[in-house]
């Protein structure tokens, strides 16, 4: 089978064909995934909610994510795998090299980092060294205690210019794949239209070039709290497998995300 790259991504982007992401943490849910032809797998620091417990992202390790990457490359032999940067293991340039290098050596293929401006150089510095990169910008969880909650992100002008103008920055510095997390669906179709790079979106609405979800959200069975842009897949059947299948097709098909999932 062949797999999945970063010009597959572009290819896909360029043909309008909807890039289907999960996240994913062990190698017999990227198994199931990879089986069912997931375009994009994120070992998420999410795992710090949805695997152990916590009410946000802050404790995750570098260890911890270069764990479940090795675990999930072990399941994975099509789609493109992609690990999060946990909170400040990028915090200065040298950091991010050593740390994003850990990830790579445990199976990576991509790397995410959460931010802007302040990320350009460290962005193009990886990218020079052959690490390949993926921005996150709007909710990004790892500033949950600067923005004062989990809140949608861009709702005025002002904010919403910073996001559209950081994005481009973004591209320019190199990254080849770009999240948006919780900004009203026209920020998101404007930033997938500008940029040349596929826009990943999660609550960004139907216009992004594709959609991510945290498999536990997918299933209904997170340990906590439920977001209104996730989807129970398995309410409406009782295989996890369907569950899946039936999600890439939703996005491949724009049925998912509805309006119901989506910030005006
Ligand atoms: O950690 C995570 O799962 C993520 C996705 C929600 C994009 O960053
Ligand atoms: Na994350």
């Amino acid at each position: 089978m062949k797999k999945v790259t970063t010009s597959t991504l572009m290819q896909l982007k360029q043909k309008g064909e909807k890039i289907a992401a999960l996240t994913a943490y062990d190698a017999s849910f990227a198994k199931m995934f990879d089986e069912q032809l997931i375009d994009v797998m994120l070992i998420g620091d999410s795992l710090g909610m949805v695997l152990r417990g916590d009410d946000d992202t802050l404790s995750v390790s570098i260890d911890d994510i270069a764990y479940h990457t090795t675990c999930v490359r072990k399941g994975t032999s099509r789609a493109f795998v992609i690990a999060d940067m946990p909170f400040m293991s990028y915090a200065t340039t040298e950091l991010a090299y050593t740390n994003a290098a850990k990830l790579m050596a445990s199976g990576a293929s991509m790397v995410k980092v959460e931010g802007g401006e302040w990320l350009i150089s460290t962005i193009s510095g990886l990218v020079e060294r052959g690490i390949p990169v993926c921005g996150h910008l709007g909710l990004t969880p790892q500033s949950v205690h600067v923005f004062g909650g989990f809140k949608v992100q861009g709702r005025e002008q002002e904010q919403a210019q910073k996001i559209i103008d950081a994005a481009i920055k973004l591209e320019k510095a190199g990254v080849q794949l770009l999240v948006l997390e919780c900004v009203p669906s026209a920020i998101a179709k404007r930033i997938s239209e500008t940029l040349t790079i596929p826009v990943i979106g999660i609550g960004a609405g139907v216009d992004t070039d594709g959609q991510i979800l945290v498999m536990h959200d997918m299933f209904g069975i997170s340990a906590n709290y439920m977001p209104k842009f996730s989807k129970n897949y398995l309410a409406d059947c009782n295989d996890m497998r369907s569950a899946v299948s039936t999600y890439i097709d939703d996005v491949k098909t724009k049925r998912f995300p509805g309006p119901e999932h989506s910030f005006e």
